[in-house]
């Protein structure tokens, strides 16, 4: 979908930033401005700005940068498409009409469309003579009627051409399904079905929609599930199963498990606050979405090696966002689904009552390591108890650990505390240096930001941003320039792919808008891209000025080729800030 410039507009001016932000982030005036704690870091004093003069907001601990639309669609995991629908919705607005859509919009509301059929179509198979495999097997996995039909499982035959002819039949042209997914083509160039003889579970998003689907086989071959890969709906990082009936829970807490059955029997069960990830560790994008509906997430992995390094995993990867965690430990079944088969809703009521917090999570993998009837054991035990303990940051937390584990190992606290305190004190000084650095290099001209090597000069930086804002602003300067410069000559990694997107788009178009690109790029580079625009897409450049821009590039590559800044020790750096002083970087 191409939005007109006169309805983001409207839409900009309708969604104040500040209550769009209001449910997020806490903020306080502070002269024209506000400051808050950021919402996609963890930090305990405010480097989250927001802008009401210009509507946008930038956070200067973590580099996060956009307007409105940027930081709903972060905050709430979504497509450019759907943050503009979500902030239309919020205020009043009519989307566009269907008729200037884009290709893309259309292909989407396309791909949902044949999703759609195509679980219904497996639904169907599920309750007919052919399906009746499928649904022996579902029941003797103990799952009600009305489990399967609350979460639409399907089954897909045993033949090549069903799903093709169901879906041929209603207009769908084979090789668009291949690109839905639903289909494939063999190296001759025949087109068969995906999904044969499994039973299907659709992966539904937040909207209701159906994105995507997993199959299981119905006996121990492999692969044991099947599972769609991305399509232009379908992200398997940031999608979550069953997320569209486990948000609207009483409490904001969820229950995260590692498979599909898991939820669904967990369901069955009356825990209608259980979710999964789709078949691939948990990601930063999947924890971010999870904290928006949770303050308390309870890690209910299997029980076996692999569930209990993935739980290891999480707590790490939870440790970014602001939710609190518990961890389960899973007795008597290797994963939910066998505890309530074998022991009923009451065990798992047990065992939830039973979860650790992260901290005694991690004690507790820490102690499991060790075998503390040994001295050695029980020092090694001791140690990384400290490492754990010295990261809390409320010293009574800190006290009544510490307390645990002396009883453990059988030394006095004070000896525990000590050590715990030699680690803070190292760790700060460690923080003090670093902290230091970038003052260093900020205040001598050099800036630190992750899409830049570091070292980078900040009138390079400018450079290459300004001249990327001008270039999408007036494709016809690209047009002009595209023989003077090329992706080689900027510094930064997603620059150069900005470049070359320019380069695609310009052909295309007489104005290029970020929302352009973001299927090419990732949410964090798409903050990226739309604060190019908003800092500089105003600016009335001239040729001659992105001329001169591409010269200090260009001089920049030619001149650098020396050692990176961050690889240097601490005489070596000093001198390096007192070349780039000079100018002679
Ligand atoms: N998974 C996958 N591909 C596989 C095996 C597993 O994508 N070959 C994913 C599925 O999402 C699955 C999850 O990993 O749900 C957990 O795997 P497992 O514990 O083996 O699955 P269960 O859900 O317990 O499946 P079941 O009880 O049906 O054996
Ligand atoms: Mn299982």
């Amino acid at each position: 979908m191409r939005f007109s410039d006169a309805f983001l507009q409207q839409l900009r001016d309708k969604n104040d930033i500040e209550s769009v932000l209001a449910p997020y982030v806490n903020l306080r005036r502070a002269g024209r401005n506000l400051v808050g704690l950021c919402p996609f870091h963890g930090e305990k004093t405010p480097s989250f700005t927001v802008y009401p003069e210009d509507q946008t907001y930038h956070c200067y601990g973590c580099g996060e940068h956009g307007n409105v639309i940027t930081f709903v669609r972060k905050i709430q995991n979504l497509s450019y498409y759907d943050a503009v629908k979500y902030l239309a919705d919020r205020a009043g607005l009519r989307m566009p009409d269907d008729t200037f859509d884009d290709g893309m919009d259309r292909l989407r509301k396309r791909c949902l469309a044949a999703n759609r059929e195509a679980a219904r179509f497996y639904y169907s198979c599920l309750l007919n003579e052919e399906g009746k495999q499928g649904l022996d097997y579902l029941l003797s996995r103990g799952l009600k009627p009305e489990t399967i039909r609350h979460f639409g499982l399907g089954f897909a035959p045993n033949r090549w051409d069903s799903l093709k002819r169901f879906l041929n039949a209603k207009g769908y042209r084979d090789d668009e399904l291949e690109q839905f997914n639903l289909l494939r083509k063999s190296p001759k160039g025949h087109y068969y079905d995906a999904f044969r003889n499994r039973v299907m579970f659709p992966i539904i998003n937040l909207s209701g929609d159906v994105i995507a689907f997993g199959g299981r086989v119905m006996d121990d071959s492999k692969p044991k599930y099947l599972n769609s890969s991305d399509t232009i709906v379908y992200k398997k990082r940031r999608g979550i199963f069953a997320l569209n009936f486990a948000k609207n829970g009483p409490e904001k807490k969820l229950i995260l498990c590692e498979g599909y059955m898991d939820v669904i029997s967990m369901h069955q069960y009356g825990f209608t606050n259980t979710v999964a990830g789709l078949g691939t560790a948990l990601t930063d994008e999947q924890a971010n979405l999870l904290s928006r509906y949770a303050d308390e997430i309870y890690i209910c992995y299997d029980s076996d090696e692999a569930g209990r390094k993935a739980a290891d995993r999480a707590v790490g990867i939870f440790s970014k966002v602001n939710v609190k965690i518990k961890v389960l430990h899973i007795a008597g079944g290797k994963d939910p689904d066998e505890v309530l088969k074998n022991h009923g809703p009451e065990r798992m009521r047990m065992i939830l009552n039973d979860a650790l917090n992260d901290t005694e999570f991690k004690l507790s993998e820490a102690k499991n390591a060790q075998d503390l009837s040994t001295n050695n054991g029980r020092l090694n035990y001791a140690n990384a108890a400290a490492e754990i303990l010295a990261s809390l940051p409320n010293p009574v937390e800190r006290e009544l650990y510490t307390n645990v584990v002396a009883g453990e190992v059988g030394l006095p606290p004070d000896s525990i505390a000590a050590q715990i305190t030699k680690i803070r004190r190292a760790r700060q000084k460690k923080e003090e240096r670093s902290r230091f650095d970038t003052v260093a290099r900020n205040t001598l001209g050099v800036v630190k930001n992750e899409f830049y090597p570091v070292g980078t000069p900040r009138v390079v930086i400018a450079a290459e941003e300004q001249l990327l804002a001008s270039l999408m602003r007036n494709p016809d300067f690209y047009r002009a320039v595209k023989s003077e410069v090329a992706a080689e000559d900027f510094v930064s990694p997603v620059n150069r792919r900005i470049f070359a997107a320019i380069a695609d788009a310009a052909d295309k178009t007489d104005r290029i808008d970020p929302y352009f690109f973001e299927e090419l790029f990732s949410p964090e580079e798409m903050s990226h891209v739309s604060g190019l625009t908003e800092r500089f897409g105003t600016l009335g450049n001239t040729l001659q000025e992105c001329r001169d821009y591409i010269n200090t590039m260009k001089k920049h590559t030619i001149e650098s080729g020396q050692t990176e800044i961050g690889k240097l020790d601490n005489a070596a750096f000093l001198q390096a800030l007192q070349n780039i002083k000079n100018n002679k970087l």
